[in-house]
C-alpha cells in the first residue's frame, strides 16, 4: 500500500508497467562512409512482465542492434525505449551502465565468464559491483546455481565445464541480480542440440518462476520455446504470432516423435 503516486524517484513505476518493455519507432542507421545501413526502421515493440518473447529474423535482420539498444549498450538514432515505465533511451553513458548493471540480465554467444574464476564467483561478480554484502553474495549466487542445475559445480573454475554449463552459468550470473529483463542473444548458436536443448529447458524453468526474457534466434524451433514470436524482417516486424502452451511443451521435442 503507497499511495505515493507523486511519481518523484518512484521505485515502483505506475500503472503501464506491466509492460517491462515498450519501444516506439525504433530507428538505427550505421554510416559506412558514403553507404548506410538501417538496421532498425521503426520498430515498436512492448514486452510484458512475465513473457518469454522470442525475436526471429535471418541473419542481418536487426536482432542484435535491437537486442543491444533494449540492454542499453547502444543508442538508437532515433526513436524512444521504456525500460520498466522509465525512459532509458537517451542517457549518458555512466547512467546506461548503471541500468546494465541492476536491470538487465545478459546471456549472449560467447558465455564470457572470467576464466580464472569459479562459477560461484563468475555468478557473484554482477553483486560485488552493486555492493552486495560477501555473505548476500554467496547465498544468492547459490541459488542462482542452483536454478540452473548447477551448485555442485559452483568452485569449478570455466574449463572445468562442458559448453552447455558455461552457458547455464552465464544464465545464472544473469539472474543473479534479479533483473527486469533477461536479453539473450542467440544463446544456443554455439551449442550441439542437446546440450541446446538443455539451456532452453532452464530458460523454460526461469520463465516459469516469473523472470522476462527476451531471446533472439535464427531458428523456428528456438523461437517457439518463447510464449510469443515477433519476427523481424530488414529492420522491421514483420509480424507476430503467440505460441501455445500445449504447443511449448512438446517444442524442441523434435526429432523423436515416438509417442
Ligand atoms: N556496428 C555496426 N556498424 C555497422 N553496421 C552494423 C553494425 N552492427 C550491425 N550492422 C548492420 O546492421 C544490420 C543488422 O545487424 P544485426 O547484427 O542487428 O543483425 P542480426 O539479425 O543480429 O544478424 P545475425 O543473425 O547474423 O546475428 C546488418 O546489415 C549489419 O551489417
Ligand atoms: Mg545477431
Amino acid at each position: 500500500m503507497t499511495p505515493d503516486r507523486t511519481g518523484a524517484g518512484a521505485v515502483n513505476p505506475p500503472a503501464e508497467n506491466a509492460f517491462v518493455i515498450r519501444t516506439a519507432q525504433l530507428r538505427m542507421r550505421f554510416d559506412h562512409g558514403e553507404a548506410e545501413v538501417a538496421a532498425l526502421r521503426g520498430v515498436d515493440l512492448a514486452v510484458r512482465a512475465g513473457e518469454f518473447l522470442c525475436v526471429m529474423g535471418p541473419s542481418g535482420s536487426g536482432k542484435t542492434t535491437l537486442l543491444s539498444i533494449l540492454g542499453c549498450l547502444a543508442r538508437p538514432t532515433d526513436g524512444d525505449y521504456q525500460l520498466a515505465g522509465k525512459n532509458v533511451t537517451y542517457v549518458d553513458e555512466r547512467e546506461a551502465a548503471r541500468v546494465r548493471r541492476e536491470r538487465i540480465g545478459f546471456v549472449f554467444q560467447g558465455f564470457s565468464l572470467v576464466a580464472r574464476s569459479t562459477a560461484l564467483q563468475n555468478v557473484e561478480l554482477p553483486l560485488a559491483y552493486a555492493h552486495v554484502s560477501p555473505s548476500e553474495r554467496r547465498d544468492r549466487a547459490l541459488a542462482a546455481l542452483s536454478a540452473v542445475g548447477l551448485v555442485d559445480r559452483a568452485d569449478h573454475l570455466p574449463n572445468q565445464l562442458t559448453d552447455g554449463q558455461q552457458q547455464r552459468v552465464a544464465v545464472a550470473r544473469a539472474l543473479v541480480i534479479r533483473p527486469d529483463v533477461v536479453l539473450a542473444d542467440e544463446p544456443t548458436a554455439n551449442l550441439d542440440a542437446d546440450t541446446a536443448e538443455r539451456l532452453l529447458d532452464v530458460l523454460g524453468e526461469v520463465h516459469a518462476g516469473g523472470v522476462t526474457i527476451v531471446m533472439a534466434t535464427q531458428v523456428r524451433e528456438v523461437a517457439e520455446r518463447g510464449s510469443r514470436i515477433v519476427h523481424l524482417l530488414d529492420g522491421r516486424i514483420d509480424a507476430e504470432e503467440q505460441v501455445a502452451v500445449s504447443f511449448r511443451r512438446v517444442a524442441g521435442r523434435s526429432g523423436s516423435s515416438t509417442t
